[in-house]
C-alpha cells in the first residue's frame, strides 16, 4: 500500500527478501563459485577483494576502513549505492514529497542524493557494475576464465527483472520504449569507457579477449562454418582476424537517423582492434571520438512511425540478428522491450526467436547458431512473423 507521499514503506523488506543486490556480498562469502575463482586467481577471499567488493558492494566505500563501513559492505548492495551517501538527506529527505519534480531535483543534488527519476540517470548506476568501470571495477577475460559469469546488460529488461521498490509515477504509454532508447545509448559509452580504461592501462592485459566476440575463440570447427558467410566482415575486418564484439553499438543505427559518422569511426576502432597487437593509444583515441559522437546524438521521442521504422531494421534484411549471436541477443532485448502489451501472437513470435538463440543444456555457448541451411530459415521465419505481429496491418 503506497504512503502519501507516494512512497511504499516497504522499500526495505522488498530489497531484502527479493532483490539479488542484498545477496551480493553473501555470494562472494559462501558461493562455492566464488571460492573457486579466487583460487584460481591466487587472491585471499573473495569477500576481502577489492577486485570483487567493488561491484558485489558500494564502491563508493572501497577504500574506506571503518567499522560503519565494514557493516554496510557486509548488507550487500545497499540502499545508499544507488541513492547516495545519506548523512546529509536522511533527516531532511521526507519533507520533500509535495515538491514539484524540479525543485525536488535541485534539493537532491544539494544533499548528495542521487536523482533516479530519468532512464539515463538510471542507466548510470546500473552500468557502473553490470558493464564496470574499468581499473578494479572490470569483468575481463581473466576473471570470466576464472569463472566469473560474463556480464551483459539491457536497461528495460534489467529493470524488469530489478523487484521494483517504488511505484512508477508518471507511467506515460511510451516510457518503456524511451528508456529502451536511453539505455542503448548508455550502455554503447559506458561500454566505450570501460575499452579506454582498458587500453590506457598499461598494467592490464591487452588486448583484453572480453572485449572481442566470445564465440570466435571458443566453438567447434565445421565444415561449412557461418563465420565465413559474408555477414562476418563488417567494417573491412579479414578473414582470421579478431573481431570486436560491438554488440552495445549493433543497434544504434536502427535508432538514430543517419547516423553521422557513426559506420566510419565504428570501422576504424574494428580494424585496429583485429590486428594481433592492438595500438593501445589509438584504440583509446577511436574510443574517445565515437564517444563525441554518441554525445552529440539525441533519441527522439518513440513515435508510430519510428516504432516501425525500428521493427523494420531489426527484423528485415539487414537485421543485426544475422551477424553473430551477441548482436542477436541484443535484438531479441530490443523486441521484447518494444513488443506491443497483451499481444498474444507477438509474444509467441517472440519466443520462437528466444528459442532459437537459447543455449542448449550442459552448453554456455551458442553452439547450433547459424549452423545450417535450416536454422537459418527458421530466423527468417522467426523475424517475419515478429514483423508481422508487431505491425499493425495494412
Ligand atoms: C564489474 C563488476 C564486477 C566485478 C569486478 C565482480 N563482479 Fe561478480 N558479478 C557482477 C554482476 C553484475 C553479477 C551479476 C551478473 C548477471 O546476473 O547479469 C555478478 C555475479 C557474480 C556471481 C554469480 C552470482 C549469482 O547469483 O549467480 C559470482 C559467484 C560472482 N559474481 C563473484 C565474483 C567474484 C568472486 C569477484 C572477484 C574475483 C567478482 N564477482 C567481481 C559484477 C562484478
Ligand atoms: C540497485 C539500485 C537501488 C538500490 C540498491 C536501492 N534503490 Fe531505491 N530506488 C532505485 C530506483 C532506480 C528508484 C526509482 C527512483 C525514481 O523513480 O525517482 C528507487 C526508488 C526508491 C524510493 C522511492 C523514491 C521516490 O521518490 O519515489 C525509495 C523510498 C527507495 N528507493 C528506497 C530504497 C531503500 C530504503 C533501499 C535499501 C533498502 C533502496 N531504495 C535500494 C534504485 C535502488
Ligand atoms: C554496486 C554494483 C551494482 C549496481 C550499482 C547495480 N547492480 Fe545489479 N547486480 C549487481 C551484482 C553484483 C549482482 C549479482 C548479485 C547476486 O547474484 O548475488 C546484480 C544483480 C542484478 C540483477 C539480477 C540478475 C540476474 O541474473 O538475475 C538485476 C536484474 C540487476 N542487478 C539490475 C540492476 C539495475 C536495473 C541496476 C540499476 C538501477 C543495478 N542492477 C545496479 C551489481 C550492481
Ligand atoms: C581471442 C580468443 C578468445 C576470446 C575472444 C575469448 N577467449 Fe576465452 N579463452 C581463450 C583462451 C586461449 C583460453 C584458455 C584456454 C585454456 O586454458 O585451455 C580461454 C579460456 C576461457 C574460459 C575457461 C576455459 C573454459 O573453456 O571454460 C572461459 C570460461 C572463457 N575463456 C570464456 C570466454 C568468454 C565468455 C569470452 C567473451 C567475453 C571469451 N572467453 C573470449 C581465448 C579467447
Amino acid at each position: 500500500m503506497p504512503a502519501g507521499d507516494g512512497t511504499q514503506r516497504n522499500e526495505h523488506t522488498t530489497w531484502l527478501t527479493q532483490d539479488r543486490h542484498a545477496e551480493a556480498y553473501r555470494v562472494l562469502l559462501v558461493d562455492p563459485r566464488s571460492h573457486q575463482m579466487v583460487a584460481r586467481l591466487g587472491y585471499e577471499a573473495a569477500h576481502k577483494e577489492p577486485r570483487c567488493l567493488v561491484c558485489h558492494t558500494n564502491p563508493d566505500l572501497l577504500s574506506d576502513t571503518s567499522t560503519a563501513a565494514a557493516e554496510e559492505r557486509s548488507a550487500g548492495i545497499g540502499c545508499e549505492t544507488c541513492h547516495g551517501r545519506a548523512d546529509k538527506w536522511l533527516d531532511p529527505h521526507t519533507g520533500w514529497f509535495r515538491l514539484d519534480d524540479a525543485e525536488k531535483k535541485k534539493r537532491f543534488e544539494e544533499h548528495g542524493m542521487t536523482w533516479l527519476r530519468g532512464p539515463r540517470e538510471r542507466a548510470a548506476q546500473c552500468v557502473r557494475c553490470h558493464i564496470g568501470t574499468g581499473g578494479k571495477s572490470d569483468v575481463n577475460h581473466d576473471l570470466i576464465a576464472a569463472g566469473h559469469p560474463r556480464l551483459e546488460f539491457e536497461l528495460t529488461t534489467f529493470l524488469a527483472n530489478m523487484p521494483k521498490h517504488w511505484s512508477e509515477r508518471d507511467k506515460k504509454p511510451d516510457l518503456e520504449l524511451d528508456a529502451w532508447a536511453v539505455g542503448q545509448v548508455e550502455t554503447a559509452r559506458a561500454g566505450l569507457r570501460l575499452l579506454q580504461t582498458r587500453a590506457a592501462d598499461k598494467a592490464k592485459p591487452w588486448p583484453e579477449l572480453a572485449e572481442y566476440d566470445c564465440f570466435a575463440c571458443h566453438h567447434d570447427l565445421r565444415a561449412q562454418s557461418w563465420r565465413r558467410l559474408p555477414t562476418r566482415f563488417q567494417h573491412g575486418r579479414a578473414p582470421g582476424r579478431l573481431p570486436w564484439n560491438g554488440r552495445y553499438l549493433s543497434l544504434l543505427p536502427g535508432l538514430v537517423e543517419k547516423p553521422p559518422d557513426l559506420t566510419d569511426k565504428w570501422a576504424q576502432l574494428v580494424l585496429e582492434l583485429a590486428k594481433p597487437l592492438p595500438d593501445r593509444d589509438r584504440v583509446v583515441e577511436q574510443a574517445r571520438n565515437l564517444l563525441k559522437l554518441l554525445d552529440s546524438l539525441s533519441t527522439k521521442p518513440m513515435d508510430a512511425e519510428r516504432f516501425k521504422a525500428l521493427v523494420e531494421f531489426l527484423t528485415g534484411a539487414s537485421s543485426p540478428a544475422r551477424s553473430d549471436w551477441d548482436a542477436a541477443a541484443q535484438v531479441y532485448l530490443a523486441l521484447a522491450a518494444l513488443r506491443p502489451d497483451a499481444n498474444n501472437a507477438a509474444s509467441s513470435a517472440l519466443r520462437e526467436l528466444g528459442d532459437l538463440l537459447a543455449f542448449s543444456p550442459g552448453m554456455n555457448s551458442p553452439g547450433t547458431f547459424r549452423e545450417n541451411d535450416a536454422f537459418d530459415k527458421r530466423l527468417d521465419q522467426a523475424l517475419d512473423r515478429i514483423r508481422q505481429t508487431f505491425l499493425p496491418q495494412r
